[in-house]
């Protein structure tokens, strides 16, 4: 990788269109493309069979990462998973079992957080397996298995495709557990693996969008506040969006789970709020319609991200309708990901601040 910003105005926007590119890198050294199978770089030192739990650990972004997976590993591998903020996690002192599994995310490898949690961890006897994109860091080196992310180099401080990479790493990880564990087939393990080949392709159909999401920038950046919702894995997707919007154009945003609405944030809708709803037509889109309904009755403005279908069956009539590609719903995070990096993006852009070195902010946080 060169590091330079090639033609692009900032980083960010070089590291978010370069997406397609790293996360098929990543995909090729998880998966046999030919045979169509996970094929994992190396062999694991434990049985997915011998693991009760697995615990899932990181900061920012990283930690939103492993919500994501906590879904997948719970679906596809039908193993319980604990997921936890680095900085709370030695903290709370949760009951640990010897052998039992525990999955450290970060980019730089460096967070202090995350690798005082795998420190801690390992004196209790687990297994440790980091998901890392810089292998020489010391929780690449610490932590017994290692599964590097090749996102390239990551100079823009918000992260963008270390995410989505650790996402596919996630992905394919929770299918080989799935598939050990006898909850998936081989025809399963082929299906999910045609799936995961498409999303390069489908994740440069996403950034499509950018255009209309420049557009749609202009209006968020005269907003004080924006609500994001979603459910199932967009719900940890409405987390990552709102914090991508907030570190780097300072205006303040909050994810929710879509049903938890109706609990306390339906308070703040009224016709000056925009309400960004991340909903592929999957299992849970019905339910999500209705909380949109809530939203729509209350004069806020809608920003819906969905497929074709779902842009059919939402029986709302949104502000905006970004417009992803049709795909199977297992692994949309990944391409529901790009708009609320540009939405992120552009309005930063239309605020001036400093895109890739917001305030306050570090690329990686070496203090506790
Ligand atoms: C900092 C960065 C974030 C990142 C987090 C975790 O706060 O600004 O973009 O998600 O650290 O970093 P890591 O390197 O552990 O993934």
């Amino acid at each position: 990788f060169l590091v330079d910003k090639a033609n692009y105005r900032h980083f960010m926007a070089k590291e978010i269109h370069e997406q397609p590119e790293v996360v098929g890198h990543t995909l090729r050294r998880y998966v046999d493309m030919a045979a169509e199978r996970i094929a994992l770089p190396q062999r694991l030192p434990f049985d997915f069979n011998d693991i009760g739990r697995i615990s899932i650990t990181g900061s920012g972004s990283s930690s939103y990462a492993g919500y994501v997976a906590k879904y997948w590993f719970e679906r596809l591998a039908r193993v319980p998973v604990e997921l936890d903020v680095a900085s709370e996690f030695r903290f709370r002192e949760a009951p640990l079992r010897k052998g039992d599994l525990a999955i450290f995310i970060s980019q730089s490898g460096e967070t202090a957080d995350t690798l005082a949690a795998l420190r801690y961890v390992k004196a209790q006897g687990l297994h440790t397996l980091s998901v890392v994109n810089v292998p020489t860091s010391a929780i690449a080196r610490e932590s017994e298995t290692m599964l590097q992310t090749l996102a390239g180099p990551q100079i823009g401080v918000a992260s963008t495709r270390a995410f989505t990479c650790q996402l596919m790493v996630l992905a394919a990880l929770a299918v080989a557990a799935g598939k050990s564990r006898g909850e998936l087939s081989d025809s399963d393990e082929t299906r999910l693996v045609q799936r995961l080949i498409e999303i390069p392709r489908l994740m440069a159909t996403a950034l499509a969008t950018e255009p209309q999401i420049e557009k749609l920038a202009r209006d968020m950046a005269k907003c004080r506040n924006v609500v994001y919702l979603g459910r199932g894995t967009s719900f940890p997707l409405a987390l990552e969006g709102a914090l991508k919007l907030k570190e780097i154009s300072y205006v303040h945003a909050e994810g929710y789970a879509a049903g938890e609405l109706k609990h306390g944030p339906i308070a703040l809708i009224d016709e000056t709020m925009p309400v960004v709803v991340i909903a592929p037509y999957d299992g849970v889109f019905e339910k999500t319609v209705s909380n949109m309904q809530e939203v729509a009755a209350r004069g806020g403005n809608i920003i819906l991200m969905t497929d074709a279908k779902g842009a059919r069956e939402a029986t709302i009539d949104p502000l905006v309708t970004i417009l992803l590609p049709d795909m199977p719903a297992t692994f949309t995070p990944m391409v529901y990901d790009i708009p609320m990096q540009l939405l992120a993006y552009h309005t930063a852009v239309v605020m001036g601040t400093n895109v890739d070195q917001p305030r306050n902010l570090a690329k990686a946080v070496t203090v506790e």
